[in-house]
């Protein structure tokens, strides 16, 4: 009598166990979407299949536009990005996307997980396309090299995905205005980042204005695939040395504010012994937001290499020092990479040292 009885409760408590795990997953996610706003906002016209969801997240920098194909049951004109690579690779797909759709007259829309890696640090205003509408579109594709080219002013794609890993000042900075104010930090995430350089200057010398040079020293991965697969190096110690005594040159008393996802690395070969050096966070790898917030907001910017320093330095917009001659003239790289496209002509190189890959090759 009592066996199955007390069989029957536990049955039932571990069903509420269930039902319960399957709620809380539920009102999580629910919560997550809410608040990235990821959902709905107007579905478009219910005489279309496919409905264009759009997108209330981008807190609204005035002329954000959220407006929906005024003719929904066409998509005609409608250009996309495919969202791929880390946070200053979909920057760049963003500014891309941007400026060619643009000059072509469609409508640029960007994907949710772009959306993701970029909204909660700018102001972005691009209008997010639902996952349902990217699937059901006949999208042609484009995969993009990483110049202007003149084709590219040209498209006649009605849908078009674009892809690749466009960065290329030589799309968008015809744009630079907007596209720095596209890029514009959220209040917070600023005043974090301003907060933490009052400090600094706070505890030097008082009032007196001081100039930073954002540093950002790219390594992690980098390490492995710049020698091996490109034939390449990275920032080492004398380059930064040279980058550093070229901004202790032109300013007076800089603070050199550096940021590396290789951060011990640096606190063993970066020059400390003028105490005008700050290592800020902890490696960026996991969350790269603030070190790329503080970057932006220093005067000037040290870059090595990658898209990540590039959109710093590009955002922070004074002078910047960047590594130049990084490969062997045979790499690979150089067919995907043009330098000239690369860095604005005012940018200053310091050519690298490939002595090291030389002696490996040999
Ligand atoms: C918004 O658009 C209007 C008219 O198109 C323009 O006058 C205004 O300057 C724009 N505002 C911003 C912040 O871009
Ligand atoms: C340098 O950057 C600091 C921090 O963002 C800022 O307060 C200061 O006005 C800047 N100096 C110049 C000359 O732009
Ligand atoms: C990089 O190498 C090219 C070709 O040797 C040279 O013309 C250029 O000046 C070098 N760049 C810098 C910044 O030295």
């Amino acid at each position: 009598m009592w066996a199955p009885s007390h069989r029957r409760l536990c049955l039932a408590f571990l069903l509420v166990c269930v039902l319960s795990v399957f709620f809380f997953l539920h009102v999580h996610e629910a919560l997550l979407y809410s608040s990235l706003n990821l959902f709905t906002l107007c579905a478009c016209s219910a005489t279309t299949r496919v409905a264009i969801f759009c997108l209330s997240g981008t807190p609204k920098a005035a002329n954000t536009s959220l407006s929906c194909p005024e003719h929904p049951a066409s998509l005609s004109g409608t250009w996309t990005i495919h969202p791929e690579g880390r946070f200053g690779n979909q920057m760049g797909q963003y500014a891309t996307l941007l400026a060619l759709a643009r000059l072509n007259g469609r409508r640029a829309f960007i994907l949710p997980a772009m959306h993701a890696t970029l909204a909660p640090m700018f102001r972005i205003s691009l209008p997010v396309l639902a996952p349902e509408v990217d699937k059901s579109t006949p999208w042609q594709e484009l995969e993009l090299h990483d110049w202007m080219s003149e084709d590219y002013a040209h498209l006649t794609h009605p849908v078009l995905k674009l892809t690749g890993f466009p960065c290329s000042w030589t799309f968008f900075h015809h744009l630079r205005e907007q596209i720095r104010s596209e890029f514009t930090l959220h209040n917070h995430v600023r005043e974090e980042a301003q907060g933490f350089l009052r400090q600094l200057r706070l505890g030097r010398t008082g009032d007196r204005p001081r100039t930073f040079v954002g540093v950002h020293v790219r390594r992690g991965d980098y390490l492995q695939v710049m020698p091996q697969r490109w034939k390449g190096v990275v920032g080492d110690r004398a380059y930064l040395q040279q980058a550093m005594d070229w901004f202790r040159a032109r300013h007076e008393a800089p603070i050199f504010v550096v940021t590396s996802n290789g951060m011990q690395w640096c606190q063993e070969n970066i020059d400390t012994s003028r105490g005008d050096v700050v290592f800020a966070g902890n490696g960026h790898e996991g969350s790269p937001g603030k070190d790329f917030a503080l970057l932006t907001q220093c005067n000037h910017t040290i870059m090595t290499i990658g898209t990540f320093g590039f959109w710093a330095a590009y955002l922070a917009g004074g002078d910047t020092v960047y590594l130049a001659n990084f490969t062997l003239p045979t790499s690979e790289f150089l067919k995907i990479f043009k330098p000239e496209a690369a860095f604005l002509p005012e940018w200053v190189g310091i050519n690298a040292d490939l002595s090291p890959l030389r002696f490996n090759l040999s």
